[in-house]
């Protein structure tokens, strides 16, 4: 694990670069997907958005496409990179030496499945710790299968998801139209 040097504390001269793991689907990502980034980009000295390639159901994007909105949207923090990953997320952050797990809560309802994951990653691997965040307020209601469904039935998306997602989904429909 990389040092780093901390000035302030002469006593306590050195504390571990502390490198979080923000896994999930992202298809697409949504502003409460970025809501989490930018909050964790801060709190961590280096954030990896890690995208799942093996996902059981059929996805709106690939995730050739997902990363790339994502690298997009993400390009101007430089602690925070997009990356993949498949099989079980624990072996991800071991494999990449992260302390932390980065996941958001939204409502209530979202509570019981995220403290199953995190409960079980833990005792998968002790030395991951999940850290969840809680977005925007206006962003709790948001999902991926909401502007996914919105989208479809001819919904608006705006101020949903970035706008480079929200023209991605207008090509992925409608490719005709550049
Ligand atoms: O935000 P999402 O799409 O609900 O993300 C779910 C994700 C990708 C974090 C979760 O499905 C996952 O970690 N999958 C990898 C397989 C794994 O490690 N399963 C055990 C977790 S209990």
């Amino acid at each position: 694990m990389a040092l780093r040097s901390r000035p302030s504390a002469p006593t306590d001269k050195y504390m571990p670069e502390i490198l979080a793991i923000y896994p999930g689907s992202f298809d697409p990502m949504t502003n409460g997907h970025l809501d989490l980034i930018e909050r964790g980009c801060r709190l961590f000295d280096r954030l990896i958005v890690a995208v799942l390639t093996n996902l059981e159901k059929e996805p709106f994007f690939t995730v050739a496409e997902r990363v790339e909105m994502l690298a997009a949207v993400t390009n101007k923090m430089e602690n925070v990179s997009v990356d993949t990953f498949s099989g079980l997320l624990v072996d991800y952050a071991r494999f990449k030496q992260a302390a932390v797990i980065l996941r958001g809560v939204r409502a209530f309802s979202d509570y019981e499945y995220e403290l199953q994951m995190a409960l079980m990653n833990r005792k998968l691997e002790p030395k991951v710790e999940t850290v969840f965040l809680m977005p925007q307020e206006e962003y709790s209601y948001l999902s991926s299968r909401m502007v996914r469904e919105i989208f479809k039935l001819g919904g608006p998306v705006k101020g949903l998801v970035p706008p480079l997602v929200e023209e991605r989904l207008h090509r992925k429909l409608f490719p005709q139209v550049s």
